[in-house]
Protein backbone atom coordinates (compact mmCIF):
# COMPACT_ATOMS: atom_id res chain seq x y z
CA UNK A 1 0.00 0.00 0.00
CA UNK A 2 2.54 2.42 0.79
CA UNK A 3 4.52 1.49 -1.91
CA UNK A 4 2.07 1.90 -4.13
CA UNK A 5 1.15 5.47 -3.20
CA UNK A 6 5.04 5.99 -2.78
CA UNK A 7 4.95 5.04 -6.66
CA UNK A 8 2.16 7.63 -7.46
CA UNK A 9 4.60 10.23 -5.83
CA UNK A 10 7.51 9.21 -8.40
CA UNK A 11 5.11 9.67 -10.86
CA UNK A 12 4.69 12.86 -9.99
CA UNK A 13 8.03 13.80 -9.82
CA UNK A 14 8.31 12.61 -12.70
CA UNK A 15 5.81 14.52 -14.15
CA UNK A 16 3.66 12.29 -15.05
CA UNK A 17 0.79 14.28 -17.12
CA UNK A 18 -2.35 12.66 -15.57
CA UNK A 19 -0.89 13.62 -12.04
CA UNK A 20 0.29 16.60 -12.97
CA UNK A 21 -3.80 17.60 -14.13
CA UNK A 22 -5.47 15.74 -11.04
CA UNK A 23 -3.44 15.31 -8.06
CA UNK A 24 -6.24 15.72 -5.76
CA UNK A 25 -7.29 11.86 -5.70
CA UNK A 26 -3.41 11.30 -4.92
CA UNK A 27 -3.62 14.11 -2.52
CA UNK A 28 -6.36 12.48 -0.53
CA UNK A 29 -5.14 8.75 -0.16
CA UNK A 30 -1.43 10.86 1.01
CA UNK A 31 -3.70 11.76 3.93
CA UNK A 32 -5.41 8.93 4.65
CA UNK A 33 -2.39 7.18 4.72
CA UNK A 34 -0.75 9.92 6.85
CA UNK A 35 -0.83 9.85 10.37
CA UNK A 36 -0.55 12.69 10.36
CA UNK A 37 2.15 13.06 7.89
CA UNK A 38 3.27 10.13 5.37
CA UNK A 39 7.02 9.78 4.72
CA UNK A 40 8.13 9.44 1.13
CA UNK A 41 11.12 8.08 -0.12
CA UNK A 42 10.79 8.95 -4.00
CA UNK A 43 10.37 12.84 -2.58
CA UNK A 44 13.13 12.43 0.45
CA UNK A 45 10.61 14.08 2.56
CA UNK A 46 7.75 14.22 4.57
CA UNK A 47 4.55 15.05 2.46
CA UNK A 48 1.72 17.62 4.65
CA UNK A 49 -1.48 17.36 3.03
CA UNK A 50 -2.97 18.23 6.98
CA UNK A 51 -4.12 21.82 6.96
CA UNK A 52 -3.27 21.96 10.85
CA UNK A 53 -0.08 19.95 10.62
CA UNK A 54 0.83 22.84 7.47
CA UNK A 55 -0.05 25.39 9.70
CA UNK A 56 1.87 24.76 13.11
CA UNK A 57 5.03 23.77 11.21
CA UNK A 58 5.04 27.34 9.18
CA UNK A 59 4.55 28.47 12.77
CA UNK A 60 7.73 26.98 13.70
CA UNK A 61 10.39 28.40 12.06
CA UNK A 62 12.76 27.74 14.53
CA UNK A 63 12.23 24.04 14.04
CA UNK A 64 11.15 24.29 10.52
CA UNK A 65 13.73 25.83 8.03
CA UNK A 66 13.34 27.53 4.84
CA UNK A 67 16.43 27.67 3.70
CA UNK A 68 15.50 24.90 0.53
CA UNK A 69 11.97 25.85 -0.23
CA UNK A 70 11.76 24.73 -3.63
CA UNK A 71 13.91 21.43 -3.39
CA UNK A 72 15.77 18.53 -1.13
CA UNK A 73 19.18 18.52 -1.38
CA UNK A 74 19.42 15.17 -3.46
CA UNK A 75 17.54 17.15 -6.15
CA UNK A 76 19.56 20.36 -5.58
CA UNK A 77 22.76 18.43 -6.26
CA UNK A 78 22.15 17.70 -10.45
CA UNK A 79 22.27 21.47 -10.30
CA UNK A 80 25.09 22.28 -8.42
CA UNK A 81 27.11 19.32 -10.79
CA UNK A 82 25.87 20.51 -13.75
CA UNK A 83 27.29 24.12 -12.39
CA UNK A 84 30.73 22.60 -12.15
CA UNK A 85 30.52 21.38 -16.17
CA UNK A 86 29.56 24.92 -17.07
CA UNK A 87 32.52 26.66 -14.94
CA UNK A 88 34.50 25.34 -17.80
CA UNK A 89 33.62 27.36 -20.78
CA UNK A 90 35.54 30.89 -19.96
CA UNK A 91 32.69 33.15 -20.93
CA UNK A 92 30.69 31.47 -17.87
CA UNK A 93 33.14 31.65 -15.16
CA UNK A 94 32.62 34.93 -13.72
CA UNK A 95 28.29 33.80 -13.87
CA UNK A 96 29.22 30.58 -11.86
CA UNK A 97 31.38 31.87 -9.29
CA UNK A 98 28.09 35.34 -8.97
CA UNK A 99 25.65 32.25 -8.59
CA UNK A 100 28.07 29.57 -5.64
CA UNK A 101 28.02 33.41 -3.97
CA UNK A 102 24.52 33.84 -4.32
CA UNK A 103 23.32 30.41 -3.60
CA UNK A 104 24.60 31.31 0.34
CA UNK A 105 22.96 34.38 0.52
CA UNK A 106 19.59 33.70 1.84
CA UNK A 107 16.79 35.97 1.61
CA UNK A 108 13.16 36.31 1.66
CA UNK A 109 11.95 32.91 0.55
CA UNK A 110 15.13 31.17 1.42
CA UNK A 111 15.58 33.02 5.02
CA UNK A 112 14.68 32.20 8.59
CA UNK A 113 14.26 34.80 11.29
CA UNK A 114 16.27 36.77 12.28
CA UNK A 115 17.33 38.10 8.68
CA UNK A 116 13.80 37.36 7.27
CA UNK A 117 12.23 39.19 9.90
CA UNK A 118 14.52 41.88 8.86
CA UNK A 119 13.93 41.73 5.47
CA UNK A 120 10.62 42.02 5.62
CA UNK A 121 10.35 44.78 8.00
CA UNK A 122 11.97 46.46 5.17
CA UNK A 123 10.36 45.51 1.89
CA UNK A 124 6.63 44.95 3.24
CA UNK A 125 6.02 48.75 2.34
CA UNK A 126 6.65 48.05 -1.67
CA UNK A 127 3.45 46.21 -2.00
CA UNK A 128 1.84 48.76 1.03
CA UNK A 129 -2.69 48.63 0.06
CA UNK A 130 -2.25 52.33 -1.01
CA UNK A 131 0.14 51.59 -3.29
CA UNK A 132 -1.94 48.74 -4.71
CA UNK A 133 -4.62 50.95 -4.82
CA UNK A 134 -3.59 53.39 -6.78
CA UNK A 135 -2.28 50.71 -9.45
CA UNK A 136 -5.98 49.52 -10.23
CA UNK A 137 -6.29 52.08 -13.19
CA UNK A 138 -3.16 51.01 -14.58
CA UNK A 139 -3.90 47.32 -13.86
CA UNK A 140 -7.33 48.19 -15.40
CA UNK A 141 -5.65 49.80 -18.99
CA UNK A 142 -3.28 47.02 -19.28
CA UNK A 143 -5.93 44.61 -19.27
CA UNK A 144 -7.96 46.74 -21.30
CA UNK A 145 -5.39 47.18 -24.04
CA UNK A 146 -4.77 42.81 -23.80
CA UNK A 147 -8.29 41.92 -24.57
CA UNK A 148 -8.76 44.61 -26.96
CA UNK A 149 -5.95 43.10 -29.36
CA UNK A 150 -8.52 39.84 -29.35
CA UNK A 151 -11.81 40.91 -28.60
CA UNK A 152 -13.33 41.57 -32.23
CA UNK A 153 -11.90 38.14 -33.32
CA UNK A 154 -14.36 35.79 -30.83
CA UNK A 155 -12.06 33.54 -30.13
CA UNK A 156 -8.54 33.65 -27.87
CA UNK A 157 -6.03 31.79 -26.27
CA UNK A 158 -6.46 33.28 -22.48
CA UNK A 159 -2.93 31.81 -20.97
CA UNK A 160 -1.06 32.80 -23.94
CA UNK A 161 -2.64 36.07 -25.09
CA UNK A 162 -3.80 37.38 -21.65
CA UNK A 163 -2.58 35.56 -18.08
CA UNK A 164 1.23 35.33 -19.31
CA UNK A 165 0.88 39.41 -20.32
CA UNK A 166 -1.02 40.84 -17.56
CA UNK A 167 1.29 39.94 -14.86
CA UNK A 168 4.43 39.74 -16.93
CA UNK A 169 3.88 43.76 -17.99
CA UNK A 170 2.68 45.15 -14.37
CA UNK A 171 5.62 43.52 -12.75
CA UNK A 172 8.37 44.92 -15.28
CA UNK A 173 6.05 48.64 -14.75
CA UNK A 174 6.18 48.49 -11.19
CA UNK A 175 10.31 47.34 -11.73
CA UNK A 176 10.86 50.01 -14.33
CA UNK A 177 11.81 47.52 -16.99
CA UNK A 178 10.78 49.74 -20.68
CA UNK A 179 8.18 48.11 -22.71
CA UNK A 180 10.44 46.96 -25.38
CA UNK A 181 12.64 44.77 -23.14
CA UNK A 182 9.60 42.79 -22.05
CA UNK A 183 10.53 40.12 -24.15
CA UNK A 184 14.28 39.69 -22.33
CA UNK A 185 12.41 40.44 -18.72
CA UNK A 186 10.13 37.38 -19.91
CA UNK A 187 13.04 34.97 -20.82
CA UNK A 188 14.47 35.51 -17.31
CA UNK A 189 11.20 35.32 -15.50
CA UNK A 190 11.54 31.44 -17.52
CA UNK A 191 14.91 30.71 -16.64
CA UNK A 192 14.29 31.63 -13.44
CA UNK A 193 11.68 28.86 -12.63
CA UNK A 194 13.99 25.62 -14.45
CA UNK A 195 14.89 24.63 -11.03
CA UNK A 196 11.60 24.86 -9.80
CA UNK A 197 9.40 21.59 -9.51
CA UNK A 198 11.65 19.35 -12.34
CA UNK A 199 13.46 16.94 -10.59
CA UNK A 200 16.62 16.40 -12.36
CA UNK A 201 17.07 20.02 -15.18
CA UNK A 202 19.39 19.71 -18.26
CA UNK A 203 23.00 21.02 -18.67
CA UNK A 204 21.89 23.62 -21.12
CA UNK A 205 19.07 24.66 -18.77
CA UNK A 206 21.21 25.11 -15.53
CA UNK A 207 23.53 27.31 -18.01
CA UNK A 208 20.68 29.10 -19.10
CA UNK A 209 19.41 29.76 -15.53
CA UNK A 210 23.04 30.61 -14.20
CA UNK A 211 23.23 33.26 -17.61
CA UNK A 212 19.94 34.38 -16.92
CA UNK A 213 20.75 35.77 -12.80
CA UNK A 214 23.79 36.61 -13.89
CA UNK A 215 22.33 39.29 -16.58
CA UNK A 216 19.94 39.91 -14.58
CA UNK A 217 21.71 41.24 -11.96
CA UNK A 218 23.94 43.21 -14.01
CA UNK A 219 20.39 44.67 -15.41
CA UNK A 220 19.00 45.81 -12.19
CA UNK A 221 22.39 46.83 -10.50
CA UNK A 222 22.21 49.65 -12.83
CA UNK A 223 18.91 50.47 -12.13
CA UNK A 224 19.38 50.04 -8.54
CA UNK A 225 22.01 52.55 -8.54
CA UNK A 226 19.99 55.23 -10.37
CA UNK A 227 17.09 54.80 -7.89
CA UNK A 228 19.63 54.96 -5.46
CA UNK A 229 20.49 58.32 -6.67
CA UNK A 230 17.54 59.67 -7.63
CA UNK A 231 14.58 57.74 -5.75
CA UNK A 232 10.85 57.98 -7.23
CA UNK A 233 7.35 56.78 -5.94
CA UNK A 234 7.78 53.47 -7.03
CA UNK A 235 8.72 49.84 -5.98
CA UNK A 236 12.65 49.41 -7.51
CA UNK A 237 12.89 52.53 -5.27
CA UNK A 238 11.73 51.06 -2.51
CA UNK A 239 13.80 48.04 -2.59
CA UNK A 240 16.90 50.06 -3.96
CA UNK A 241 16.61 52.07 -0.62
CA UNK A 242 15.16 49.39 2.12
CA UNK A 243 16.17 49.73 5.31
CA UNK A 244 15.56 48.68 8.76
CA UNK A 245 16.49 51.22 11.80
CA UNK A 246 19.07 52.88 9.57
CA UNK A 247 20.56 49.57 8.33
CA UNK A 248 20.52 49.37 4.69
CA UNK A 249 19.74 46.20 2.90
CA UNK A 250 22.52 44.21 1.31
CA UNK A 251 23.33 44.42 -2.11
CA UNK A 252 22.83 40.23 -2.42
CA UNK A 253 19.69 40.99 -0.44
CA UNK A 254 18.12 43.47 -3.00
CA UNK A 255 18.65 41.34 -6.04
CA UNK A 256 17.29 38.36 -4.24
CA UNK A 257 14.16 40.13 -3.58
CA UNK A 258 13.65 41.64 -7.21
CA UNK A 259 14.68 38.33 -8.72
CA UNK A 260 11.89 37.14 -6.48
CA UNK A 261 9.45 39.44 -7.33
CA UNK A 262 9.88 38.79 -11.09
CA UNK A 263 10.08 34.74 -10.35
CA UNK A 264 7.12 34.55 -7.67
CA UNK A 265 4.93 37.41 -9.03
CA UNK A 266 4.55 35.86 -12.56
CA UNK A 267 3.68 32.02 -13.28
CA UNK A 268 1.46 31.84 -10.05
CA UNK A 269 -0.50 34.47 -10.77
CA UNK A 270 -0.96 33.93 -15.03
CA UNK A 271 -1.71 30.35 -13.26
CA UNK A 272 -4.46 31.79 -11.21
CA UNK A 273 -6.01 33.59 -14.11
CA UNK A 274 -5.56 30.66 -16.22
CA UNK A 275 -7.68 28.84 -13.45
CA UNK A 276 -10.16 31.69 -13.15
CA UNK A 277 -10.60 31.38 -17.08
CA UNK A 278 -11.07 27.98 -17.06
CA UNK A 279 -13.79 28.01 -14.36
CA UNK A 280 -15.70 30.79 -16.40
CA UNK A 281 -15.56 29.15 -19.82
CA UNK A 282 -16.61 25.62 -18.44
CA UNK A 283 -19.69 26.89 -15.70
CA UNK A 284 -21.78 29.18 -17.57
CA UNK A 285 -24.67 29.13 -14.52
CA UNK A 286 -21.38 30.75 -12.15
CA UNK A 287 -20.38 32.48 -15.40
CA UNK A 288 -23.82 34.54 -15.90
CA UNK A 289 -24.12 34.67 -12.18
CA UNK A 290 -20.96 36.75 -11.69
CA UNK A 291 -21.25 38.67 -14.91
CA UNK A 292 -24.43 39.67 -13.04
CA UNK A 293 -23.43 40.59 -9.93
CA UNK A 294 -19.92 41.17 -10.13
CA UNK A 295 -19.46 42.07 -6.05
CA UNK A 296 -19.11 38.78 -5.98
CA UNK A 297 -16.15 38.27 -7.96
CA UNK A 298 -13.58 38.89 -4.63
CA UNK A 299 -15.06 35.53 -3.36
CA UNK A 300 -14.87 34.27 -6.60
CA UNK A 301 -11.29 34.59 -6.62
CA UNK A 302 -10.52 33.10 -2.99
CA UNK A 303 -12.60 30.14 -3.67
CA UNK A 304 -10.05 29.41 -7.14
CA UNK A 305 -7.58 30.10 -5.48
CA UNK A 306 -8.37 27.13 -2.51
CA UNK A 307 -9.41 24.65 -5.27
CA UNK A 308 -6.53 24.80 -7.55
CA UNK A 309 -3.77 26.16 -5.75
CA UNK A 310 -1.11 27.50 -8.16
CA UNK A 311 1.42 26.56 -5.47
CA UNK A 312 1.51 23.08 -5.32
CA UNK A 313 3.78 22.85 -2.15
CA UNK A 314 6.96 24.09 -0.82
CA UNK A 315 9.75 21.95 1.67
CA UNK A 316 11.06 23.20 4.89
CA UNK A 317 14.14 21.27 6.17
CA UNK A 318 14.51 20.43 10.09
CA UNK A 319 16.99 22.28 12.11
CA UNK A 320 16.86 19.96 14.63
CA UNK A 321 15.76 16.17 15.90
CA UNK A 322 11.61 16.54 15.97
CA UNK A 323 8.31 14.90 15.78
CA UNK A 324 5.23 15.18 13.60
CA UNK A 325 1.90 13.99 15.80
CA UNK A 326 4.53 11.89 17.20
CA UNK A 327 6.29 10.36 14.28
CA UNK A 328 10.60 10.83 15.42
CA UNK A 329 11.71 13.30 12.38
CA UNK A 330 15.78 13.35 12.11
CA UNK A 331 17.29 16.95 11.59
CA UNK A 332 18.29 17.18 7.94
CA UNK A 333 14.94 15.62 6.94
CA UNK A 334 12.40 17.24 4.65
CA UNK A 335 8.43 17.95 4.64
CA UNK A 336 6.86 19.20 1.60
CA UNK A 337 3.94 21.29 2.94
CA UNK A 338 1.66 20.62 0.61
CA UNK A 339 -0.94 24.11 0.48
CA UNK A 340 -2.81 23.50 -2.52
CA UNK A 341 -3.42 19.37 -0.54
CA UNK A 342 -4.28 21.27 2.59
CA UNK A 343 -6.85 23.24 1.10
CA UNK A 344 -8.69 20.46 0.31
CA UNK A 345 -8.42 18.90 4.09
CA UNK A 346 -11.97 17.87 4.51
CA UNK A 347 -11.40 18.61 8.32
CA UNK A 348 -10.42 22.14 7.52
CA UNK A 349 -13.22 22.62 4.70
CA UNK A 350 -16.48 20.85 4.18
CA UNK A 351 -17.67 19.27 0.59
CA UNK A 352 -13.69 20.34 -0.38
CA UNK A 353 -13.67 19.06 -3.85
CA UNK A 354 -17.21 21.59 -4.42
CA UNK A 355 -16.30 24.87 -5.67
CA UNK A 356 -18.91 27.16 -3.88
CA UNK A 357 -18.28 30.92 -4.04
CA UNK A 358 -19.92 31.45 -0.48
CA UNK A 359 -17.59 29.81 1.65
CA UNK A 360 -17.64 31.53 4.90
CA UNK A 361 -15.00 31.31 6.33
CA UNK A 362 -12.44 30.91 3.16
CA UNK A 363 -9.30 30.53 5.16
CA UNK A 364 -7.09 29.10 2.32
CA UNK A 365 -3.77 28.62 2.29
CA UNK A 366 -2.44 29.11 -1.24
CA UNK A 367 -0.70 32.53 -0.28
CA UNK A 368 1.17 30.20 2.34
CA UNK A 369 0.64 31.37 6.19
CA UNK A 370 2.64 32.48 8.76
CA UNK A 371 6.12 35.11 8.65
CA UNK A 372 6.09 33.96 4.88
CA UNK A 373 3.16 35.02 4.37
CA UNK A 374 2.71 35.77 0.35
CA UNK A 375 4.36 39.50 0.31
CA UNK A 376 2.62 39.93 -3.55
CA UNK A 377 -0.96 38.28 -2.81
CA UNK A 378 -2.37 42.05 -2.92
CA UNK A 379 -0.64 42.41 -6.06
CA UNK A 380 -2.14 39.15 -6.91
CA UNK A 381 -5.26 39.40 -5.67
CA UNK A 382 -5.91 42.68 -7.67
CA UNK A 383 -5.06 41.45 -11.02
CA UNK A 384 -7.20 38.48 -10.33
CA UNK A 385 -10.16 40.76 -9.88
CA UNK A 386 -9.44 43.00 -13.06
CA UNK A 387 -8.56 39.69 -14.65
CA UNK A 388 -11.70 38.07 -14.21
CA UNK A 389 -14.06 40.99 -14.80
CA UNK A 390 -11.93 41.43 -18.20
CA UNK A 391 -13.06 37.76 -18.94
CA UNK A 392 -16.81 38.41 -17.62
CA UNK A 393 -16.73 40.95 -20.12
CA UNK A 394 -16.19 38.75 -22.75
CA UNK A 395 -19.78 37.34 -23.98
CA UNK A 396 -20.68 34.51 -23.60
CA UNK A 397 -17.13 32.94 -23.35
CA UNK A 398 -16.67 29.20 -23.34
CA UNK A 399 -14.12 26.67 -24.09
CA UNK A 400 -13.60 26.14 -27.33
CA UNK A 401 -14.08 23.06 -28.88
CA UNK A 402 -10.07 22.49 -29.96
CA UNK A 403 -8.76 23.15 -26.23
CA UNK A 404 -7.06 20.35 -24.87
CA UNK A 405 -5.78 20.93 -21.29
CA UNK A 406 -2.04 20.63 -20.61
CA UNK A 407 -0.07 21.62 -17.72
CA UNK A 408 3.14 23.57 -17.05
CA UNK A 409 6.26 20.93 -16.44
CA UNK A 410 6.09 21.14 -13.01
CA UNK A 411 5.29 19.35 -9.76
CA UNK A 412 5.77 22.37 -7.52
CA UNK A 413 4.05 25.10 -9.79
CA UNK A 414 0.60 24.06 -11.30
CA UNK A 415 -1.07 25.64 -13.92
CA UNK A 416 -2.04 25.17 -17.49
CA UNK A 417 -0.02 26.07 -20.42
CA UNK A 418 -3.34 26.82 -22.76
CA UNK A 419 -6.40 27.93 -22.67
CA UNK A 420 -8.52 28.30 -25.73
CA UNK A 421 -11.94 29.77 -25.82
CA UNK A 422 -14.65 31.30 -28.40
CA UNK A 423 -16.77 34.41 -27.09
CA UNK A 424 -19.12 37.09 -29.37
CA UNK A 425 -16.91 39.06 -30.58
CA UNK A 426 -17.20 42.37 -29.39
CA UNK A 427 -15.56 45.52 -29.47
CA UNK A 428 -12.08 46.62 -28.19
CA UNK A 429 -12.57 47.85 -24.37
CA UNK A 430 -11.99 51.62 -23.80
CA UNK A 431 -9.39 53.04 -25.45
CA UNK A 432 -6.16 52.84 -23.11
CA UNK A 433 -3.34 55.38 -23.34
CA UNK A 434 -0.91 52.62 -22.46
CA UNK A 435 0.33 50.88 -25.72
CA UNK A 436 -0.11 46.96 -25.68
CA UNK A 437 2.75 44.96 -24.99
CA UNK A 438 5.36 44.19 -28.11
CA UNK A 439 4.33 41.22 -30.33
CA UNK A 440 7.39 39.16 -30.22
CA UNK A 441 5.93 38.80 -26.38
CA UNK A 442 2.36 38.26 -27.40
CA UNK A 443 4.50 35.28 -29.58
CA UNK A 444 6.86 34.10 -26.72
CA UNK A 445 4.60 30.65 -26.04
CA UNK A 446 4.13 30.02 -29.25
C1 LIG B 1 -1.70 33.87 -7.30
C2 LIG B 1 -0.51 34.37 -7.11
C3 LIG B 1 0.42 33.94 -6.02
C4 LIG B 1 0.45 32.80 -5.25
C5 LIG B 1 -0.53 31.64 -5.27
C6 LIG B 1 1.58 32.91 -4.35
C7 LIG B 1 1.90 31.96 -3.38
C8 LIG B 1 2.88 32.13 -2.43
C9 LIG B 1 3.12 31.23 -1.33
C10 LIG B 1 2.38 29.93 -1.08
C11 LIG B 1 4.13 31.76 -0.59
C12 LIG B 1 4.65 31.23 0.73
C13 LIG B 1 5.93 30.46 0.61
C14 LIG B 1 6.35 29.77 1.88
O1 LIG B 1 5.67 29.74 2.90
O2 LIG B 1 7.46 29.19 1.83
C15 LIG B 1 4.56 32.98 -1.26
C16 LIG B 1 5.61 33.77 -0.85
C17 LIG B 1 6.11 34.79 -1.63
N1 LIG B 1 5.52 35.40 -2.72
FE1 LIG B 1 3.80 34.84 -3.57
N2 LIG B 1 2.22 34.09 -4.61
C18 LIG B 1 1.55 34.75 -5.62
C19 LIG B 1 1.87 36.00 -6.15
C20 LIG B 1 2.98 36.73 -5.83
C21 LIG B 1 3.34 38.02 -6.39
C22 LIG B 1 2.47 38.81 -7.37
C23 LIG B 1 4.55 38.36 -5.86
C24 LIG B 1 5.42 39.58 -6.08
C25 LIG B 1 5.32 40.40 -7.05
C26 LIG B 1 4.94 37.30 -4.95
C27 LIG B 1 6.11 37.26 -4.22
C28 LIG B 1 6.35 36.38 -3.19
C29 LIG B 1 7.55 36.42 -2.37
C30 LIG B 1 8.75 37.37 -2.55
C31 LIG B 1 7.40 35.42 -1.39
C32 LIG B 1 8.38 35.08 -0.28
C33 LIG B 1 7.94 35.82 0.98
C34 LIG B 1 8.74 35.45 2.20
O3 LIG B 1 9.33 34.37 2.24
O4 LIG B 1 8.74 36.26 3.13
N3 LIG B 1 3.96 36.34 -4.95
N4 LIG B 1 3.76 33.20 -2.36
Amino acid sequence: MTDLLDGRIQRLLDRDEELLACPWPLFDDVRSASDPAFYSEAMGAWVITSYQLLRDIVLDPATWSNRSPTATYEFRNPVAEHARAVEEEPEMAEAVARFRSRSRGRVLNTADPPEHVRQRRALNRAFRPARLRALEPEVKSVSDSLVAAFAQRGRADLVREYAVLLPMVMISRMLGVPEDELEMFKGWSDDFAIPIGRARPSRDEVRSYIKSEYEFDQYFSTLVEQRQAEPRNDLISDVANAEVDGEPLTYEERMGALRQFLLAGNETTTTLLGNIGHRLATNHDLRDRLASSRDLVPAFVEEALRHEGPVTGLFRVATCDTDLGGKPVAKGEFAWLAFAAANRDPEACPMPDAFKIDRDPNDHVAFGYGEHYCIGQGLARLEAKVGTNAMLDLPNVTLANEHTDAFMDSYILRGRTQLLVTFDPTHSPTESDNSPPSQELREHRE
